[in-house]
């Protein structure tokens, strides 16, 4: 997988209209109806959240990949396990359940990475792209006969549609059921051209769900004007948010894309997104 382009873009500087945007849907609610698919695959994602603090896991989730696991923690998730619990031991607090999210996780590696650092707290991928799950054995296969690598008993794979998935997650949240302390958008995809910055997902009406989701949100990118933005649009809709920019180069790289373009050399940027 080397070789990787940078991110190449017909747009100077960050989106022009970009607080204009963010605060229209600051004050608005992204109303488009939810797919049936997600309902479902959202369904799957709660009971496993479920069986895993019943431990009632039939077998573990199995996977198959080529990647190797690479057994390193993303610094934002370091020490989190317990955090703010009043040592909970399986991470559920006064029938709140903790839970990861690694949203976009493609084939699945950094869920692995991440759920291996955080055994105590269930993670869960989503990803829309069935090619991309498979790789990993992932959607709808976990604990599916055939695979042959055991993977940490508290990754799931899902695929779902994040628009759709976050705001049901947000309801669990909101509801006192769900507690994501850390939330992972590793590499999302970047929509360079101008006419495509609202599909950005911090220049879209589901940013401010997004923003609400979590303790801790950590984006990760290989293009410093998305990292830009995406700090700048945070700053707008939440200016009572810690928010921290950064060039990072990690060590270890934790997903196929941040191994792509530490390959490729090029500079990877980090937002921290932190409710204080
Ligand atoms: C550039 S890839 C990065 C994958 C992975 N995070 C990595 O670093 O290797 C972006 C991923 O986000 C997924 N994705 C993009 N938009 C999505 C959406 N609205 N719902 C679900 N998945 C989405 C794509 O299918 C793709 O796998």
């Amino acid at each position: 997988m080397s070789g990787a382009r940078a991110v190449t873009t017909n747009q100077p500087d960050i989106y022009d209209k970009l607080e204009e945007v963010v605060r229209k849907y600051a004050s608005t609610e992204y109303l488009r109806p939810i797919a049936d698919h997600t309902r479902i695959a959202f369904a799957e994602a709660e009971k496993f959240v479920l069986n895993f603090y019943e431990q009632k896991i039939p077998t573990l989730v199995a996977m198959r990949t080529k990647q190797q696991v690479v057994k390193c923690c993303p610094p934002a998730c370091a020490g989190m396990t317990n955090q703010g619990t009043g040592g909970n031991e399986g991470g559920a607090v006064r029938g709140t359940y903790k839970v990861i999210l690694d949203s976009g996780c493609g084939t699945g590696e950094s869920t692995l990475n991440i759920a291996i650092a955080n055994p105590d707290v269930p993670v869960i991928g989503i990803d829309k792209s069935a090619a991309r799950l498979t790789k990993a054995g992932g959607a709808g296969l976990n604990g599916a006969a055939g695979l042959n690598c055991a993977a940490p008993r508290n990754a799931f794979l899902v695929r779902a549609e994040l628009l759709d998935f976050w705001r049901l997650a947000l309801g669990k949240v909101k509801a006192g059921q769900w507690h994501i302390p850390y939330h992972a958008l590793y590499y999302p995809n970047p929509w360079p051209k101008q006419s495509e910055a609202t599909r950005r997902f911090h220049l879209h009406p589901i940013f401010p769900t997004l923003l609400q989701l979590g303790d801790t949100l950590e984006l990760r990118t290989n293009w410093e004007l998305y990292a830009r933005e995406f700090a700048e649009a945070a700053r707008v809709a939440t200016p009572d948010c810690s928010i921290a920019r950064e060039p990072f180069d990690p060590e270890r790289p934790i997903t196929a894309f941040e191994r792509k373009y530490k390959e490729a050399r090029q500079q990877l940027w980090r937002v921290t997104i932190n409710h204080v």
